[in-house]
Parts: structure tokens; C-alpha cells; sequence
């Protein structure tokens, strides 16, 4: 783990043009020289994917949070705690698991002293989606998780994907099995305790099957429509 000073300006704020941050077409070697969207430049370090070269299943987050940004390792933080609690009661190995996210850089805005999280815009998605492309195919996983919306939209790379009409179900892209489910952050969001516990055995559902598409337990299903 590599903890960094905390980087003191937000995007909000910018201290250049914006045009002068970014290079849509870039084709960077390393996280660390990607500019293929601005959000590097509020970020302390890219956050790449960790998890074993060969996974079985690929798991996909939204972006680091801020204790992601100081680690540069994904889900550390509470949603992290949380999912490895999911993966334990849904009996997935993590050691079986690639984690990543579908954007590498933390995007933030600042509150006082604090940087809250901010959603990554589709076009930040959609221009991260190089890295997770470089990740698919060095693991080579049966199965990805979607944890949320962004997560399901970055792996389908559609924008017009729901995530709450696919809860529950298994879908094929080429490939590769995607199974969408809840982020852990909205499980611990969830206004109240049945709320909560709802959505965190929709999560370890989700992880359960997972498992199963990964191992052969489970049949994959059958190529959607256009896929
Ligand atoms: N939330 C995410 O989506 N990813 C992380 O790595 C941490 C929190």
C-alpha cells in the first residue's frame, strides 16, 4: 500500500483550463500518464485493479473513495469491509477475485476540509473503460460483478442500462457473464435497517451466483439480443 499526501485541489476549483488537463485520445502505457479525462488531476494516484493475474471473477466498483485515493488500492475503506463480509457469507474466496473499478481516479468536491465523493460523469466512464478493457483481458474472468449502476453501464458500455430492471439476473457479453447487483456503499446508505438488509442479501445473492456461473455449478445464460 502506497499512501500518499492528500491532493488539495478539487475540480471545482480548477488552477488550469481544463482543455490543457486532457487528451481524449490518448493511449497511455501507465495509469500514472493517463489523461484521457481530467480526473487525474484532482486525484492523489490512480487506483488500479488488485486481485490475482488469473481470477475467476472480476469484480467492478465505481471509483475509489478517499481512502482509496490515499491507499492507491480499491475498497479498503467501508465498502470494502462490507463486501469482504459479502463475499464471506456468499463463501467466494477473495483470494478467487480481481477487484477494480470502472474509474481509476477519485473524483471529489470539497466540503470544509473534506472531500465528498462526486459521480463520474458517462464520458469519465466511457474514456476509464481503456483500463478495464486492459483488465478484462489480461485476467480473462468467467464472470464480472457489477456493483452498481456506473459499474453495470461501464461493463455493458451502454449508458442506457438499468440497473434495478437486471437485479437478480445473469447476462452475457460475448464472453463474459455479468451479474449486476447493489454497490456495497448503497447497502450502508440504505435509509433504514430493513432497508439494509434488503440489499445486502441482494448483494450476497448476487456474489452467491457469481460463484456458481464461475465454478460450472450454474449454467451461463444465453447471449442477450445484439450480444
Ligand atoms: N467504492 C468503489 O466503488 N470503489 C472503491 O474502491 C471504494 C469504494
Amino acid at each position: 500500500m502506497t499512501t500518499r499526501p492528500v491532493k488539495k485541489t478539487a475540480s471545482a476549483e480548477p488552477t488550469q483550463p481544463k482543455d490543457a488537463l486532457v487528451q481524449p485520445g490518448q493511449q497511455p502505457r501507465t495509469l500514472e500518464e493517463c489523461r484521457r479525462c481530467a480526473l487525474w488531476h484532482d486525484a492523489t494516484q490512480p487506483v488500479p485493479g488488485r486481485g490475482p493475474r488469473r481470477a475467476s471473477i472480476l469484480m467492478v466498483g465505481e471509483q475509489p473513495g478517499d481512502q482509496e485515493d490515499r491507499a492507491g488500492e480499491p475498497f479498503v475503506g467501508p465498502a470494502g469491509g462490507l463486501l469482504d463480509r459479502a463475499l464471506a457469507d456468499a463463501q467466494v474466496r477473495r483470494d478467487d477475485v480481481f477487484v477494480t473499478n470502472a474509474v481509476k481516479h477519485f473524483k471529489w468536491y470539497p466540503r470544509g476540509k473534506r472531500r465528498m465523493h462526486k459521480t463520474p460523469a458517462q464520458r469519465e466512464v466511457m474514456a476509464c473503460h481503456y483500463w478495464l478493457e486492459k483488465e478484462l483481458a489480461s485476467v480473462r474472468p468467467r464472470v464480472a460483478v457489477a456493483l452498481g449502476a456506473t459499474a453495470f453501464r461501464a461493463l455493458m458500455q451502454r449508458a442506457d442500462v438499468r440497473l434495478t430492471a437486471m437485479l437478480g439476473q445473469a447476462v452475457r457479453v460475448g464472453d463474459l457473464i455479468v451479474v449486476p447487483t447493489y454497490h456495497p456503499s448503497a447497502v450502508l446508505r440504505a435509509p433504514d435497517e430493513r432497508g439494509r438488509a434488503i440489499a445486502y442479501a441482494a448483494l450476497v445473492d448476487a456474489l452467491r451466483r457469481a460463484g456458481r456461473i464461475a465454478s460450472g455449478e450454474e449454467d451461463a445464460p444465453p447471449a442477450a439480443p445484439g450480444n
